[in-house]
């Protein structure tokens, strides 16, 4: 093959990852965008066998057998995660596979530093590396190597299965963290200069240390609550760090996919840091949204609640003009959207006008509710998003909230002082009548309490959210 067509190749398979991110922006055209993903991984990934064969001639010889097991391995490991993994654990499997990204990084960084001819940076053996390719290297491999420990730390706190202090929700402080964080960046810098214009391979394994470092401190101080944009972000250093690779490789296909992957997590953590009110600088920096550690520390009040039966919602709901359904957390997890959607055509079929409400960082993974709607075939003009339906609540009869918590918390309005203060909310308050389905008074993710539960035009309904939708399907019936 020669290297126009693998530059054209190169550039199919460019074009159908942009087609894959244009299609996965609306739920219609997913499955679409996801097919054009995969082909264009396919058409990548072959592409770059070619041009490894290509490039040395070696590789024809035993190496093939060293890619061929990786290609199996990590198909496999990625096949069976991608099978088992239940729709609320998305966000840790994604945190998982940006730090085997970032690891990629910097074991590409390495090999590349060690061997440079074997890679192609450089045509004899004892040839020094070019500057700019130490440059794309060292930015590379420190931005892979944030990315790993990084990530590991936001797998750790997002499964919360680990009795690790640092994989605790809770954020982890200590004094001068601030000062020690940028001490880190500075030194990185200094030894990444160093490196680039003197290839010293010990200011590049210092740098690679400190990079380790201070993707954990920079981790480490985030609560619980603001988790969803660290994944966000740290999807957006992965895709740097790839695109670095691809400079000091001189391979147009990662430095496209990477920059692909890095400014959309970027622009997807620009819209999370919105929809939470958090400051986006703060973000990249790390070390934001230390307040909302408090949350997890918030004490539960014992105050009374009105409570009522499945039978009782449905009263109110087929009585109705109009209903507005919040969807959270809790839906995902009893898997009610089958049933919900089963409740919603039994209204509709009453003459009630149905919406569905859905609040950006609602569930555990941006567009959770979407898609969780969408597999239960809702149609997408029933769905509204959080700034189109807000101005909808003060003239709605019933709002439904099911196994949505931290979404509805009024005290983010009302509350200056509280860990979600600022967080636009989905205003539920603001409705005639309220009913709340969850099992208990427990909070969500952010630990709060949640005054909504407390009004007198709230009526709360105990139990699964399956159960519940189903007994109110029945009762409509
Ligand atoms: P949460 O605030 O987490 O509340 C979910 C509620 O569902 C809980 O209070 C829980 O109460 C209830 N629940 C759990 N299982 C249930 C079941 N089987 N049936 C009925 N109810 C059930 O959820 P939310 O309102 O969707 O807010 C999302 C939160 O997660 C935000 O704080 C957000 O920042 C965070 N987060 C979001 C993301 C993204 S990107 N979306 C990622 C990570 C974290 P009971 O235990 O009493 O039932």
């Amino acid at each position: 093959m020669s290297m126009n067509q693998i530059t054209l190749l190169y550039l199919v398979a460019s074009v159908c990852f942009i087609q894959a991110l244009k299609g996965l922006s609306h739920p219609t055209s997913s499955q679409r965008g996801n097919l054009f993903g995969m082909a264009g991984m396919a058409i990548a990934v072959l592409t770059t066998l070619a041009l490894v064969f290509k490039l040395n001639a070696e590789v024809a010889g035993s190496g093939i057998v060293f890619i061929i097991l990786g290609l199996l391995l990590g198909g496999s490991v990625g096949t069976l995660m991608a099978k088992r993994v239940e729709m609320t654990k998305m966000p840790e499997l994604v945190a998982f596979m940006h730090s085997m990204i970032g690891l990629a990084a910097v074991f590409i960084a390495i090999a590349a530093v060690l061997e440079p001819q074997s890679l192609g940076i450089v045509q004899t053996m004892d040839a020094p590396i070019p500057t700019g390719n130490r440059l794309e290297l060292f930015l590379g491999a420190a931005i892979g190597a944030i990315t790993f420990s990084g990530s590991v730390i936001a797998f750790g706190k997002l499964s919360g299965k680990y009795k690790f202090r640092l994989f605790q929700g809770a954020p982890v402080r200590f004094q001068g963290q601030h000062l020690i964080n940028l001490l880190a960046g500075l030194l990185i810098l200094a030894l990444g200069l160093t490196f680039t214009l003197n290839g010293s391979t010990a200011a590049f394994a210092l740098l690679l240390l400190l990079s380790f470092a201070i993707g954990v401190l920079l981790i480490i101080p985030i609560g619980g609550a603001d988790m969803p944009v660290v994944v966000s972000m740290l999807n957006s250093y992965s895709g740097w760090a790839a695109a670095g690779i691809g400079f000091s490789l001189n391979n147009s296909m990662l430095i496209v996919a990477g920059s692909l992957v890095g400014s959309s997590g970027a622009i997807l953590s620009y819209i999370m840091c919105k929809a939470m009110n958090r400051s986006f600088v703060n973000v990249l920096l790390g070390g934001f949204g230390a307040d909302a550690s408090a949350s997890t520390e918030t004490a539960q009040e014992q105050r009374s609640v009105k409570s009522g039966s499945a039978d009782d919602a449905t009263f109110l709901l087929s009585n109705a003009d109009s209903v507005i359904i919040v969807p959270g957390y809790g839906l995902a997890v009893a898997r009610a959207q089958h049933a919900l959607k089963e409740l919603a055509e039994k209204l509709t079929e009453h003459g009630v006008d149905v919406k569905f409400a859905i609040h950006p960082v609602a569930g555990r993974m941006p567009g959770h509710m979407n898609v969780l709607l969408a597999e239960a075939e809702l149609p997408y003009e029933q769905v509204y998003e959080m700034e189109d339906i807000n101005s909808e609540f003060g003239q709605t009869d019933v709002v439904l909230v099911l196994g949505a918590n931290d979404v509805v918390n009024p005290a983010a309005k009302n509350d200056p002082k509280s860990p979600i203060a600022g967080m636009p909310i989905l205003e539920a308050f603001k409705a005639r009548t309220i009913i709340v389905n969850k099992r208990s008074m427990a909070s969500g993710y952010a630990g709060l309490d949640n005054e909504l539960f407390y009004l007198d035009k709230t009526m709360m309904v105990f139990g699964d959210a399956k159960k519940v939708l189903e007994d109110m399907v029945k009762a409509v019936a």
